[in-house]
Parts: structure tokens; sequence; C-alpha cells
């Protein structure tokens, strides 16, 4: 994604590392990862912080971003932990779980099919999703710092998780900050 090219400077400096993660958030990933079986791939993984802690935790993860520069950034930045530039769309399988943190966001809802089909495509059959967005109660654009992104109520985007059950939701408000969502769920067999 070519918005994302022109701010990596600027999305790193404010969000590259896990100081700069909710501690909710941390629990939440981090109690997911455990319950995966099989290797993990970090589905948009912007600077690479996420990557780079579940590795540090023992997981078998790759991150991949579309965005060159962030993984040339995540490369460079934590040596020794796998990256490669590619989309949500095509994947490689078959794996444990998928963590699309906040990687789905700017997809319109009529792009979103594409990312989910191709995610329940490539986990092993009981292998687990984690999808971070901007949580509303009514699913709509918004201007993102970077470019269009869609806020979700959580129904609506479980409502698209037909080929998953879903496990857990999550949402978490705070002052000064939007709503946040969390979905975790596993493909049907
Ligand atoms: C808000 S950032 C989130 C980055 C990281 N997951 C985090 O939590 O900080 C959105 C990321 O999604 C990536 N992205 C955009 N379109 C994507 C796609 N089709 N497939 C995979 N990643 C995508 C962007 O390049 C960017 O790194």
């Amino acid at each position: 994604m070519t918005a994302y090219s022109d701010r990596v400077a600027e999305y790193v400096h404010l969000l590259d590392s896990m100081g700069a993660v909710h501690p909710s958030d941390r629990q939440l990933v981090t109690e997911w990862a455990t319950s995966v079986s099989g290797p993990i791939v970090d589905v948009g993984c912007g600077p690479g912080h996420w990557t780079d802690h579940l590795a540090s935790l023992g997981h078998n993860i790759r991150g991949i971003d579309p965005t060159p520069e962030f993984v040339e950034h995540a490369s460079r930045r934590y040596p020794g932990r796998k990256f490669d530039v590619g989309v949500a769309e095509k994947l490689q399988g078959p794996v444990g779980g998928i963590l699309a943190w906040y990687s789905l966001i700017h997809h319109t809802p009529d792009e979103i099919a594409a990312p989910l089909e191709e995610f329940a495509r490539v986990l092993r059959p009981g292998g687990s999703l984690l999808i971070g967005f901007f949580e509303g109660s009514e699913l709509g654009p918004f201007d993102h710092a970077v470019t269009t992104a869609y806020r979700w109520p959580v129904p609506a985007l479980t409502d698209r998780l037909g080929a998953f059950d879903v496990v857990e939701t999550h949402t978490r408000t705070g002052v000064g900050c939007r709503p946040h969502g969390a979905i975790f769920a596993t493909v049907k067999s």
C-alpha cells in the first residue's frame, strides 16, 4: 500500500515498539499466540514489533507486509526474524495462526472478503485467527492518519467470518482514543 510508504518514518517513530502497545493488547495477542499450534503469520506486520515479540516467546512466526519500506525496516531492526513483502490476499500455507492486527482496517466492506477467504484457505483445520480493528456502532469509513480506514461493529465483522467459529470478541475504549475491537476465531474443519 503506497500510502504507508510515504509515512513509514513517522509510523516507526510513533509505534515501532512493544512499549507503544496497550498492555491489554499485549496480553491478548500474547495469550492468543500460546493457543496456536504451528507456524504463525503476522499479516501486515508494519514495523515488525509483534513478529519480534512473539518470536522472542518461541513462536515460529513470519511477518509479511505489502509496504517494502516496512519490511526493510523490520529486517534491519529485528535481525534473525523472518520478514517478507506480501499481501493478505495471497499467502503461503498451511499455517497454524494468522495475526491480522489492524492490517485489514483499510479494506472496504467489499474488499474484506478476499483476505478472509485467503485466511480460511491457508489455515490448517482448527487454525486460529486474531483480528485487531477499529470498532464502532456503525460500519463506515473515517479519516485515518494514513488513508481512509473503516470502523466495524463487532457483529458486522463476525458476520463476515462464516468460514470460522468465533471463540472470543473484545472491545476496548478509553479517553481520547478510538474504540478498538478484536476477534479470535478458529477456521471450521
Ligand atoms: C495500521 S498498520 C498496522 C501495522 C502492525 N500490524 C501494527 O499493529 O502496528 C496497517 C498495516 O497493514 C498493511 N497492509 C495494508 N494493506 C494490506 C494488505 N492487503 N495485506 C497485508 N497488509 C496490508 C500496511 O502496509 C500496514 O503495515
